[in-house]
């Protein structure tokens, strides 16, 4: 055998061992948890062949509780460049067998690699995390190595799309990494995110809780709305990343992929007609005007289980990406709380940051009052909402299709917030308040002066509020809206006005950086 043999085959033997990460035994133990390795996970998310792997030679440096006798080829995270549907991304897959994926300092250097690479070449992050945070044995390097990565996150927010997965249990600042990036998907009960176990839970505050009731994708999918997406498997959640990345640019200088259908833009849907109900407060389901007005009727929900009161998700609209948010009547009756607030708003700034069109439906009754909503600080959390259709530059077509009272109405991406073209359905009441209210406010004191004549005031002062109010044409008189548009015709519409909208510039006044409400 040449020397030149001899070194080829030590480079096929070290790379056949790099592969197996933290050996057999513990890839048997990842497979019996029902997870696949870092290895698996890269092979089913990028195009087959296309994935480009760097790094792999890296070991750790630490000298501390012995880990200079454990050093394995790549530690504890694959990293590299691959395409997906054929459009270049840039990934690392944390590698539980190592370590337990826990982030050495060299580790968050291979991901540091990877995190400016794709900010160089304006392409998506994709961090499959399965880790126990900063590894313990490393001290103060692993906590550094977490900040060059979290500065990194925030220095691409808003550059390229940051996606992150949750694929095992993550703790510490493998969680915090996910927090800061644009959506970050959950597998159903075999990943959990917690600043720290069930242990150190019970050490510190004595609560006794397990690592699905703490922080299991059913928590955060649903209550804390820290995750965006919760898969049944990690085939699952593959296919939703993927499915997602069809909606969004590469980076924020580009424009999202269109996508050709045979679904004309001039589809009319008879079934809109007659969709609002009589009574104004019977509910209607959302999703059904949503389905019908969208390209075959596609729609990929972000935050489906989360501040349901609000469905936020992307659709073609004639071939382009959009963002559609919508006040959903079926639940809450559509009312803005908190946390309906806080979801629209990262949404709509997202698809703000990434030059995706908005497209709002709303039907709002107003926000949400009472202690609970201001204790929990509904005005600042409303304020975002507002603060962030105000300060979008995407272009934004607005219909109310029913309620759209009070600032929930300003809010909902008015033509005063630099809304661009705003229509409205016949059925469209847009007003202070409903009826109901204003004339408890207005007539108060007539109807406790005459009691006897109390319901007829009512009744009276209701019709009148109803027919200068309960209507779209105030609004349409003064400008406030474009048009009064058939429901049947919305589709088409909506289309027409995100086509005439294609040019759109418009600027911010210079400044820093903003100072959103907090
Ligand atoms: C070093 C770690 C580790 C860590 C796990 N391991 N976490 N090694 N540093 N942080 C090792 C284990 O020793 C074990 O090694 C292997 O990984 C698998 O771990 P297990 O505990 O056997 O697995 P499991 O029962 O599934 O539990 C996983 C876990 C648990 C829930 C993640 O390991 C855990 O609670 N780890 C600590 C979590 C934590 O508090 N991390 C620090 C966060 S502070 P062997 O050799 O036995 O297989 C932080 C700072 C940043 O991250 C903060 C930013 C804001």
């Amino acid at each position: 055998m040449s020397i030149q043999t001899d070194q080829i085959a030590k480079l096929v033997e070290r790379r056949e061992n790099a592969r197996l990460g933290g050996g057999p035994k513990r890839i048997d133990a990842q497979h019996a948890k029902g997870k696949m390795t870092a290895r698996e996970r890269l092979a089913m998310l990028l195009d087959e062949g296309s994935f480009e792997e760097y790094d792999m030679f890296v070991q750790h440096r630490c000298t501390n509780f012995g880990m200079e006798k454990q050093h394995f080829d790549g530690d504890g995270v694959v990293t590299g460049c691959g395409t997906i549907d054929g459009r270049q991304v840039y990934v690392f897959a944390q590698d539980f067998t190592v370590s337990g994926g826990s982030l050495s300092k060299t580790m968050s250097e291979k991901i540091c690699k990877i995190q400016d690479m794709a900010m160089r070449v304006g392409a998506p992050l994709i961090g499959l995390n399965d880790s126990g945070g900063a590894r313990i044995q490393e001290g103060i390097d692993a906590l550094a190595g977490y900040a060059e990565i979290f500065e990194r996150n925030i220095l691409a927010s808003g550059v390229v799309p940051q996606i992150s997965v949750i694929m095992g249990p993550c703790a510490g600042g493998a969680v915090y990494s996910p927090a800061l990036t644009d959506f970050t998907f959950m597998v159903k009960n075999t990943s959990y995110m917690f600043l720290t176990g069930p242990a150190v839970v019970k050490s510190v505050t004595g609560e006794v809780v397990d690592q699905e009731q703490l922080g299991g994708a059913s928590v955060h999918a649903s209550k804390s709305g820290v995750a965006h997406f919760a898969a049944d498997s990690e085939e699952d959640v593959i296919a939703k990343i993927k499915a997602l990345l069809s909606f969004l640019p590469q980076n924020n200088l580009d424009v999202a992929p269109e996508k050709p259908t045979s679904d004309s833009i001039a589809r009319s849907e008879d079934s809109l007609n007659s969709i609002v109900p009589d009574n104004p407060n019977k509910a209607y389901d959302m999703y059904s005007v949503i389905g019908s007005i969208v390209d075959d009727g596609a729609f990929l929900e972000v935050h489906k289980d989360f501040a349901k009161n609000i469905i936020v998700g992307f659709a073609h609209m004639g071939g382009r990406s959009v963002g559609v948010v919508a006040n959903q009547p079926a639940v809450l009756a559509g009312v803005l709380d908190i946390n309906a607030s806080r979801k629209a708003a990262r949404f709509v700034r997202f698809c703000d940051a990434f030059n995706i069109p908005l497209v709002t439906l709303v039907d709002v009754p107003g926000f949400l009052p009472g202690t609970q909503q201001e204790y929990g600080a509904i005005i600042t959390n409303g304020a975002k909402l507002l603060y962030a259709y105000g300060e979008a530059t995407v272009p934004k077509v607005t219909v109310t299709l029913r309620k759209g009272y009070g600032g929930a109405h300003i809010v909902m991406s008015c033509k005063q917030l630099r809304g661009d073209i705003n229509y409205a359905w016949p059925s469209a009441q847009i007003a202070v308040m409903g009826a109901d209210g204003a004339v408890n406010v207005l007539y108060a004191k007539d109807m406790k002066d005459n009691p006897e004549k109390a319901a007829e005031i009512f009744e009276e002062k209701k019709k009148e509020y109803e027919e200068l109010f309960s209507n779209p044409y105030q609004a349409a008189q003064k400008g406030y809206i474009d048009d009064v548009i058939e429901p049947r015709n919305t589709r088409f519409r909506v289309i027409r006005a995100l086509q005439q909208l294609e040019g759109k510039r418009q600027e911010l006044p210079a400044k820093k950086h903003d100072n959103l409400p907090l």
